[in-house]
């Protein structure tokens, strides 16, 4: 196991580390991978042996992008838009290279390549449009402005059971009820869509997209009204 994957990931199994990696899993363990979008060439650089699941790109990632690029967001630009889990980063480049201001956050110990990523993928005019930044799910939530974001973003971040809660009470931290959640889920276990139930207690849920080749749902979600008290 490499020394940034927890028990917990290895538990989860997301994909096995081997050096001598089937062709599927091969391009987890290129140096980089390569995409087009909004007529830039996007290159995240990834280091699956040194930092684990935070380093590569992730299929839902990809899906997400190209649903923000044709259009699923209509018009990101000027919006303030937070992506959860960033890993490689990809989701919060495009919609940085879309228009929005982007908080691009992960845990500690993925900042060094997100940081490497988002700088070598916005050209000079966009650099000023995406902050990266520490966000470990339901700790020092108070850094972040509360209700303070048109969009979050969350790509394969719904993985480990570990985290539902504390991933619940950030998206309740970061979002108004104008705010919307789009969250692009690999459904592996049933226990993927425990979080989905318990989403579904504090926010309105909807599929708005499936990409069956990588088998990839997109959820939006809006938080509830806060039930009124009673008099
Ligand atoms: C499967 S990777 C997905 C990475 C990227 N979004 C993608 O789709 O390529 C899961 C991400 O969630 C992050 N993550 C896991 N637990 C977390 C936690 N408790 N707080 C913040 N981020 C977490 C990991 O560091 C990793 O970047």
């Amino acid at each position: 196991m490499c020394s940034c994957v927890t028990q917990e990931e290895n538990n989860m199994a997301l994909v096995p580390y081997v050096e001598n990696c089937s062709p599927l899993l091969s391009k987890l363990h290129s140096a980089s991978a390569q995409f087009e979008f909004n007529s830039h060439r996007v290159t995240v650089s990834q280091d699956w042996r040194r930092h684990g699941v935070a380093a590569v790109l992730w299929d839902a990632a990809v899906v997400l992008s190209v649903y923000m690029e044709q259009g699923g967001e209509l018009t990101l630009k000027g919006k303030r838009v937070i992506e959860l889990g960033a890993g490689t980063g990809l989701a919060g480049i495009v919609a940085a290279l879309l228009g929005a201001e982007v908080t691009v956050t992960d845990r500690a110990s993925a900042l060094d390549l997100l940081s490497t990523n988002v700088k070598s993928n916005l050209p000079p005019g966009c650099q000023g449009s995406a902050t990266v930044s520490e966000l470990t799910w339901g700790q020092g939530l108070d850094r972040y402005p509360a209700g303070g974001f048109d969009l979050v973003l969350g790509a394969d971040i719904v993985y480990l059971e570990d985290t539902f809660v504390a991933l619940l009470q950030t998206l309740e931290h970061l979002c108004s009820d104008a705010t919307a959640v789009l969250l692009a889920c690999k459904i592996r276990y049933e226990r993927d869509t425990r979080f989905l139930e318990l989403l579904k207690e504090r926010f309105r849920v909807e599929e708005v997209h499936y990409d069956q080749q990588r088998d990839i749902h997109i959820y939006k979600a809006w938080k509830l009204p806060e039930p009124r008290a009673e008099l």
